[in-house]
C-alpha cells in the first residue's frame, strides 16, 4: 500500500541518517603511534588473519594489520578440518600464504591449532565403519598430522597453540575423542610430537574461561604434570573472549599470576570484548547455538555513546592489566581485526550487530586505540 512504502521509505531515510550520524561520532582521528609500536618492550600485539587476509583480498585490513600489529595467528586455515580435509589429504594452500604474510612483515607467527575436538574432519576419529579407531591408530593419526603440519612450517612458525580447550571450567579434563580414545596421556604425546617436528618452536596450551577458579587448577595441574615429565611448554594462551560482566577482572589476575608461577609465559590469545546479551549463562563454548531473536541484537542500528565509553573503559581496564604483567606477557592476540569480521556477530546467534574489536566497520581504529597507546606512556 501506498502508506506503508511511504513509511518504510522514511524509516529507511532515518535508519540511514542514523547510521551515518553514529560512524561520524565513532571516527576518530589517527592515533598517535601504532599499538606495536606503543607496546614496544612490553609485549607483542597480535591479531587472527581470516580468509580475506590470507588471500590479499582485504586490502585495506591488511594496511591496518600492517601498521598495528607484529603478531599473527590463523583465525582457521590450520584447524584439522581445513587442513587435513580428508586423510592424508593436506590443503596448504592458505596456510602458506598466511605464513608468508608474517614472514614478509616480520611478525611473530602463531599457528593454530593441532590438537582441538572442535572444527576437526569426522574421518579422524573412525574407521571406514565409522566405529572409533583404536588407540594405537589415533595416536599415529594424531602425530602424522602434527609431524606433517609442524613440519611444513618448521623454524618459520614461532609458536603452536598444541592442544586447545582441553579442560573443563571445573578443572576436570573434557571428554573429547582424543581422551576417549588414546586416554590421559594424549596431552603430553602431542606435545611431544609437536617438539619432534620443530624442536624450536614454542609450544602452547590455550583455552577459555582461564581465569575461573576451577579451571585454573585444572591447568596448574596439567602443566605441572607435563613440567614434571619433561615435556617442553612455554606457554599458556588465556583466550580473553570476554563480556561486559565476565570474567572478573580480579580473577583474572589471579589466573595471571598463577599461570606465569608456572615459569611459561602468559599470553591474551583471542581477546574480544561482546557486548551483546548472552542467551543463557555467558561461556566461550563454540557448539552452542540459539535461534535469532530481535530483542537480542540492541545495537544494529549503532552503539549509543554511554555504551561505548563503558566498553572501552573496560578495554582500558585489562591493558592496564596486562602492563602491570608485562614481565609475565609475552603477547595480546585480538580475535579479528574490526568489527565486521569477527565471529562474535554469528555466535552464538547468526545476523547480529557486535563492536568487540578495536576497528570500526570502516576500518576506522576506535577511540579506544588511542586510550590503549595512551596507556603506555604513564607507566614508568
Ligand atoms: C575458540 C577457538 C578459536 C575460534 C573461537 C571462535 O576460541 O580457539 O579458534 O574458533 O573459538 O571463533
Amino acid at each position: 500500500m501506498k502508506t506503508n512504502s511511504w513509511e518504510s521509505k522514511m524509516g529507511f531515510i532515518a535508519t540511514l541518517l542514523s547510521v551515518a550520524l553514529m560512524s561520524c561520532n565513532s571516527t576518530v582521528t589517527e592515533p598517535t603511534s601504532s599499538l606495536k609500536d606503543a607496546y614496544q618492550g612490553r609485549f607483542l600485539v597480535g591479531t587472527a588473519l581470516n580468509k580475506s587476509h590470507n588471500y590479499g583480498n582485504d586490502t585495506l585490513g591488511i594496511s591496518l594489520i600492517k601498521q598495528h600489529f607484529n603478531s599473527i595467528v590463523a583465525e582457521n586455515c590450520m584447524k584439522s578440518m581445513h587442513i587435513q580435509p580428508t586423510e592424508g589429504v593436506f590443503f596448504f594452500e592458505e596456510a602458506d600464504k598466511f605464513v608468508e604474510f608474517g614472514e614478509a612483515n616480520g611478525m611473530f607467527i602463531v599457528g593454530h591449532t593441532l590438537v582441538w575436538h572442535s572444527q576437526a574432519p569426522a574421518w579422524l576419529f573412525v574407521d571406514e565403519n565409522g566405529a572409533d579407531v583404536s588407540r594405537e591408530v589415533m595416536i599415529e593419526r594424531m602425530r602424522n598430522h602434527i609431524h606433517t603440519v609442524v613440519g611444513r612450517y618448521k623454524g618459520r612458525v614461532d609458536g603452536w597453540d598444541v592442544v586447545n580447550e582441553a579442560i573443563m571450567d571445573d578443572g576436570s579434563w573434557r571428554n573429547t575423542k582424543f581422551f576417549e580414545i588414546i586416554g590421559d596421556d594424549y596431552i603430553k604425546l602431542a606435545f611431544q610430537f609437536a617438539h619432534e617436528a620443530d624442536p624450536d618452536a614454542e609450544l602452547y596450551y590455550n583455552d577459555y574461561a582461564m581465569s575461573m577458579e576451577g579451571k585454573r587448577k585444572g591447568v596448574v595441574e596439567l602443566v605441572k604434570q607435563l613440567q614434571a615429565e619433561g615435556i617442553r611448554i612455554d606457554g599458556i594462551g588465556m583466550q580473553g573472549h570476554m563480556g561486559m560482566d565476565h570474567p572478573d577482572i580480579g580473577e583474572f589476575e589471579k589466573s595471571i599470576q598463577a599461570y606465569a608461577a608456572l615459569g611459561v609465559n602468559v599470553m591474551i590469545t583471542e581477546m574480544d570484548i561482546t557486548l551483546l546479551p548472552f542467551p543463557g549463562e555467558e561461556t566461550a563454548e563454540v557448539s552452542l547455538s540459539a535461534a535469532y531473536q530481535e530483542k537480542m541484537n540492541p545495537y544494529a542500528a549503532g552503539l549509543p555513546d554511554d555504551i561505548a565509553a563503558a566498553w572501552e573503559q573496560r578495554y582500558t581496564d585489562y591493558f592496564q592489566l596486562f602492563l602491570k604483567y608485562s614481565d609475565q606477557i609475552s603477547r595480546v592476540t585480538l580475535w579479528g581485526l574490526t568489527d565486521a569480521d569477527t565471529w562474535r556477530n554469528d555466535w552464538p546467534m547468526k545476523g547480529r550487530t557486535d563492536y568487540p574489536l578495536l576497528f570500526d566497520r570502516q576500518y576506522q581504529p576506535k577511540q579506544v586505540v588511542q586510550k590503549l597507546i595512551e596507556l603506555t606512556e604513564n607507566k614508568e
